[in-house]
């Protein structure tokens, strides 16, 4: 990680930021456990997994879980969805509590279950509400507001309306995952749109979609003009990414520590038995990226508990 004394590589409001690479929000994935390693690894900053408006004024202290952060993570976005503008608003004043340096708001779920409510990119589809919303938002509060958007929707690729709408109305940065609702998370990413936003706003756009590689982090950088990327699926198994090293290029005995640290911030954050369940996702990954045959992987997933899946990779990869 660069030194915060270092020249930033770009702000976000007030905000710096050291550093051209950063972990994705990812629900069930970029928790406090992966979150921190991977910014210890170099990526640039931390963004929450996404929390729902409504759970946060409803049940606040039932959400602190997902808005635990480490001093050293900063800077440290935690990210936030709805489409009850007043209740967005209730939900950001009370995140804004946690002390964060920023707050981001999902306008880019493609899930049904967030986007049949307006939610999500749902929120896309209600420009003058995206316009309401952040006007609100970045009136009541006093840290950078940010959004997470995509291309739109395949009837509706509005993403240069709504980033200009963003930017008018105050946000800070927008990051861009250049695919429509429709898309999901497959076919390519539209680079060239993310160009155009880059091109057409003042504040920073970070780009996202499709980079797996650190020559991939470069290509978007080239490509778009962006001062910085997201990483998503990439990361997972892989947090070496925001290290700029290949995978293949990770010695057996570096993911061997990253899987015993990685599992052990997972059992403390989690407790024991739901720490092993909801690593088991990881540790595939990290197996199946290690080239780890199929039969071995499986066998290491169905271990009753963490003590016997570490001890038997222990053994399996002192073999090798
Ligand atoms: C399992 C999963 C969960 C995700 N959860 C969130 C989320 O909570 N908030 C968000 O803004 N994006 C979320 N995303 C989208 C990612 O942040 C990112 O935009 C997307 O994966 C594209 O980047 P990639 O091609 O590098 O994976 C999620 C993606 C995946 C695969």
């Amino acid at each position: 990680m660069d030194s915060p004394l270092s020249f930033p590589t770009f702000h976000i409001g007030r905000i710096l930021v050291h550093g051209d690479a950063i972990l994705a929000p990812m629900d069930g994935f970029s928790d406090w456990p992966f979150r921190s390693l991977c910014r210890s690894l170099g990526s640039a900053m931390s963004y929450t997994e996404f929390i729902k408006a409504e759970y946060l004024v409803r049940a606040f202290k039932r959400m602190a879980p997902r808005m635990r952060f480490d001093e050293s993570e900063r800077p440290v976005a935690i990210q936030i969805y709805g489409e009850d503008v007043e209740e967005v608003v209730r939900a950001a004043l009370l995140v804004r509590t946690k002390d964060p340096d920023i707050i981001d708001v999902n306008l880019g779920c493609p899930a049904k279950s967030v986007v049949h409510y307006g939610a999500g990119v749902g929120m896309m589809r209600t420009p003058l509400k995206v316009a309401r919303l952040f006007r609100k938002l970045t009136a009541a509060l006093d840290v950078p507001v940010t959004a997470k958007i995509r291309l739109g929707w395949q009837d509706c690729r509005n993403y240069l309306l709504i980033a200009r709408i963003l930017e008018e109305n105050g946000a800070a940065a927008i990051a861009f995952h250049a695919r429509t609702k429709e898309q999901g998370y497959g076919g390519e990413a539209d680079w060239d749109a993310i160009a155009e936003v880059r091109q057409a706003l003042r504040i920073p756009v970070i780009g996202n979609g499709d980079v797996k590689t650190p020559g991939d982090v470069e290509r978007m950088k080239a490509h778009t003009g962006c001062p910085a990327v997201m990483i998503g699926r990439a990361a997972v198994g892989n947090p070496w990414i925001f290290s700029g090293l290949e995978r293949e290029s990770v010695p057996v005995e570096s993911v061997r520590r990253m899987v015993h640290e990685h599992l052990r911030r997972n059992l403390e954050f989690y407790g024991q038995e739901k720490g092993w369940i909801i690593f088991r996702k990881h540790a595939m990954q990290y197996l199946k990226l290690q080239k780890t045959p199929r039969p071995i992987r499986v066998r290491l997933i169905q271990s009753a508990n963490a003590q016997e899946f570490l001890s038997l990779l222990d053994e399996i990869w002192t073999e090798e």
